[in-house]
């Protein structure tokens, strides 16, 4: 059986924020981490710094073996690292994310974040693709944030810029378009909205917009399991 498969342990208060790329959800999450108190994991980060460890060694990010020896030697003080955030990383990433070993490998990492939120904070907000749906299906809140294509890769069109790497939009367009679909079309944990999670399209919202929004959203399911854990 799966690891993925095993019961859910978490005890802590949970946000959950999936999504497609450059959707603004890290952002939000953040945002909803600083708001909350809480502890925030942008467990993209962790199959951008797998793929970053299949490549600097030359290996193949759709081979096993290779990607599960990045998911084994990944050096956590590089997750702020600009390296990671590339087109080339996170299409890597990708290839890895879609590999059953790999997920097994970084699943308890997760879940132990979760259930233990570093600086004994009684919460925590994950981003990524299967956090309410696989890591934790118990969450507390869960957001399913989205955007239209040509938004997105506008977004991520400016941030590459940002960092020095121009692009054309084209390119940009056509890589999400790629990436979202390998997530959302891959047998094991694909990028789905979960049944209990709240939509939220960032299409035509700037960042103070889609967080008073995500708030909105979020803040009666936590605030009530604040108060359960008070209770309780
Ligand atoms: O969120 P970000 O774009 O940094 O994620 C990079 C890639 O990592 C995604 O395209 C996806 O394939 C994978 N990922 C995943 N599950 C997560 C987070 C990220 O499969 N929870």
């Amino acid at each position: 059986m799966s690891k993925t498969a095993k019961p859910d342990p978490i005890r802590s208060i949970v946000i959950a924020v999936d999504g497609t790329a450059a959707s603004g959800k890290g952002t939000l999450a953040k945002k909803l981490a600083a708001h909350f108190g809480f502890a925030h994991l942008d467990s993209g980060a962790l199959y951008r710094l797998t793929a970053l460890s299949v490549l600097e060694k030359n290996g193949d990010p759709s081979n096993e073996a290779d990607a599960l020896k990045g998911a084994q030697t990944i050096d956590f003080n590089r997750a702020g690292d600009p390296a990671i955030r590339t087109d080339i990383v996170g299409k890597a990433a990708s290839q890895v994310a879609a590999i059953p070993a790999v997920r097994d490998a970084l699943l308890d990492f997760q879940q132990n974040f979760l259930a233990h939120p570093p600086g004994g904070s009684p919460g925590a907000v994950m981003d990524g693709r299967d956090i309410g749906t696989v890591i934790c299906p118990s969450a507390a809140a869960k957001l399913y944030v989205d955007a239209r294509l040509d938004i997105r890769a506008r977004r991520r069109w400016t941030e590459l810029k940002a960092m020095g790497i121009r692009r054309a939009e084209q390119d940009v367009v056509a890589e999400l378009e790629a990436r979202d679909a390998a997530d959302k079309s891959r047998p094991v944990s694909p990028l789905k909205q979960a049944a209990d999670a709240d939509l939220l399209d960032t299409s035509d919202l700037g960042i103070d917009a889609a967080f008073a929004a995500a708030l909105a959203l979020v803040s009666p399911k936590v605030d009530g399991a604040l108060k359960d854990r008070h209770r309780g």
